[in-house]
């Protein structure tokens, strides 16, 4: 069984289906109504492969493949911290827990051992893409790049641009180094995966408050020359938002600043976008530029509620993000979860529509994410010419489930009459890193679950 997103609204259970992926990590064929022998026997020569020489996968009843998940926005430094944010709120969360953790992973053998953890366990939750920042540290940035393709996982490493209103323990000493250490950066990138095929450099200013006017005008420029993507944050907290109006008053809204520096457009991730007003909405709209909505995040240090229905509406692409460790969890397992009790409270909050349904929120999660980063045509559903970017999910039966601690098959108990919808939704809602059994980048098996 094969579940993907049809459309925002829709699901898609192919049965009995099988998938070819080539060498390369493309998807051939996809055959439906077929059974192992069949697949075998008639498919493969059809293709021209041979039995012997080929990996088969074959799910057990009840389990399905679902695509890989896409992580638009997550701190791979901030991992050591995923859980520690007290009662802070943006401002004092970034002084007492962030930055002092960012600027310890100058260290490289501390860089390893976070980068390589972040990595392991995000692809453990079925992580297939995750869009990065790392810190302002070139090396380990770098590192983070390697360990990527080493690891293999489509990654898009950010070297965090700030050389503004941050600690003298953190900070670029002036825009001309910021954008030559990002130059660094993308040059060390091109030379471990000249086609970007797995990872890619993003353009990353941190946030407009930590962003001198010279430095975003630059990094707007360079996104020119290189066509590459930009991430950054965006009116997460009504203290960030007052503080850019301070720091930037010749500027009509914290939208028009990135616009006003070359930032906005179509290639362009803004995290958060909880108090965003009309105008700056529409202005997004307009400069086709994409939103990462990061509800667990917003949750824990109380930024707000997004209005997803809302911005779905002015016809916005948006996807998901952990935002961790603003976010407690790595899982975006746990962010679709989150997505779809915040539309709840926004719901609560007057109106019904703005409830989003299990289709929406896995939506978001894959093909709203490959949109979001651009890379709808390859990752983010099944089809013919698409990557092979995917997960085996397994939902532990009654009779399989041992309570003596043979199997663990995780928190979810299916007893066999459940529609395959029902198990879908007993997924979303009470399923993780348990029912992740297998995950595949580009073809490569990057993760098995051992029981
Ligand atoms: N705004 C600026 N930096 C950050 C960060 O690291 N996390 C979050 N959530 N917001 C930010
Ligand atoms: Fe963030």
């Amino acid at each position: 069984t094969f579940i993907h997103s049809k459309s925002l609204e829709e699901l898609e259970y192919l049965h009995n289906s099988a998938a070819f992926v080539d060498e390369k990590g493309a998807i051939v064929a996809i055959e439906l109504d077929c059974d192992q022998k069949k697949a075998e026997e008639v498919l493969l020569p059809k293709l021209g492969w041979k039995k012997g020489e080929v990996t088969v996968n074959v799910a057990k009843p009840g389990q399905f493949y679902f695509p890989g998940f896409i992580d638009t926005h997550i701190h791979a430094s901030q991992y050591p911290n995923a859980g520690i944010f007290g009662k802070s709120t943006l401002l004092d969360w970034l002084n007492t827990y962030t930055f002092p953790m960012e600027a310890s992973l100058s260290n490289l053998t501390k860089a390893n051992l976070v980068y390589s953890r972040v990595i392991q366990r995000t692809l453990s939750h079925g992580t297939t893409t995750a869009s990065y920042y790392a810190t302002i540290d070139v090396p380990a940035t770098n590192l983070l790049a390697d360990l990527c393709l080493s690891l293999g996982q489509r990654a898009f490493i950010g070297r965090c641009c700030m050389d503004t209103l941050s600690p003298d323990f953190y900070r670029d000493v002036s825009a001309a180094s910021s954008l030559a250490d990002t130059k660094a950066t993308i040059s060390h990138i091109a030379s471990i995966d000249p086609t970007y095929a797995l990872v890619s450099p993003i353009i990353t200013p941190r946030f407009a408050p930590s962003c001198s006017s010279e430095l975003m005008h630059s990094l707007g420029a360079l996104q020119k020359e290189t066509g590459l993507p930009i991430q950054t944050h965006i009116s997460e907290n009504k203290n960030e938002v007052k503080l850019v109006a301070e720091m930037f008053p010749d500027h009509a809204s914290y939208t028009h600043v990135y616009d006003n520096h070359g930032l906005l457009g179509p290639k362009t991730i803004l995290a958060h976008c909880v108090h965003l007003t009309e105008e700056e909405v529409d202005l997004i709209k307009l400069r086709e530029a994409k939103i990462s909505h990061c509800p667990a995040s917003n949750s824990a240090i109380t930024s707000g509620t997004a209005k997803v229905r809302w911005l779905l509406e002015k016809g916005i692409e948006i996807g998901l993000g952990t935002d961790m460790s603003g976010g407690y969890s790595p899982s975006i397992l746990e962010a679709v979860r989150q997505a779809s009790l915040v539309s709840r409270h926004v719901a609560m909050e007057g109106d019904e529509k703005t409830k989003l349904s299990m289709e929406e929120v896995l939506y978001l999660g894959t093909r709203g994410g490959a949109k979001v980063i651009g890379l709808e045509e390859k990752i983010g559903g099944f089809g013919v010419g698409m990557e092979w970017d995917a997960q085996l999910i397994g939902l532990g039966s009654v009779e399989e489930n041992d309570f003596n601690g043979q199997l663990d098959m995780g928190a979810v108990d299916i007893f066999g009459w459940e529609s395959w919808e029902e198990r879908v939704a007993k997924w979303i809602y009470n399923g993780d890193d348990r029912n992740t059994l297998s995950v595949w980048v580009k073809g490569r098996l990057v993760h098995e679950r051992k029981l």
